[in-house]
């Protein structure tokens, strides 16, 4: 599969997925869970919504990235950005949501350890394409 079907398809699939979490989350509030909107469990509705907004807009950088590798002649994603770019999108949005899904008396669970590596992947992968880009499309 070449790069550019690779982001897009990912884009795809994953909006679908952390849409379907915003929906989750509507269903909480719904039904006015404890669990998740009592004031002793404020850190895990605050992970919830991170992993919800960041997975969502991700996703819209993963289709923005294959977009471009198909519009923008000679942009080529180095395979090593690709898959930072793509694990960043997964390991991040994961960070939050075991952040939130067992707390400890008002932080987070270690799973937020995660949304650091993520955060590292995704400069990486976004500071390649923003080089590459330059090169092509230098400033007039
Ligand atoms: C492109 C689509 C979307 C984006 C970019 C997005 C982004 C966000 C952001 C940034 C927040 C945090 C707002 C804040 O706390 O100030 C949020 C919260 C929320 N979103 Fe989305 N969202 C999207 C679609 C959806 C959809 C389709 C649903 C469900 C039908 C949804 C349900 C929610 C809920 C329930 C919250 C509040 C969670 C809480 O505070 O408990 N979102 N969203």
């Amino acid at each position: 599969m070449n790069t550019s079907d690779r982001h897009l398809r990912f884009g795809w699939r994953s909006l679908f997925v952390f849409l379907s979490l915003g929906v989750v989350l509507e269903t909480l509030h719904g039904f006015k869970l404890g669990w998740y909107l009592n004031v002793s469990s404020e850190i895990r509705r605050l992970m919830f919504t991170l992993a919800h907004s960041h997975g969502t807009l991700l996703a819209l950088v993963n289709l923005a990235a294959g977009l471009t590798l198909r519009t923008v002649k000679g942009f080529e994603l180095k395979p090593g950005a690709s898959l930072a770019l793509l694990w960043g999108s997964v390991v991040m949005p994961a960070g939050f949501f075991l952040g939130g899904l067992v707390i400890h008396d008002g932080d987070p669970g270690l799973g937020v350890l995660l949304v650091p590596v993520g955060a590292l992947l995704l400069l990486y992968g976004v500071g390649s394409a923003a080089r590459t880009l330059g090169k092509i499309l230098p400033a007039k």
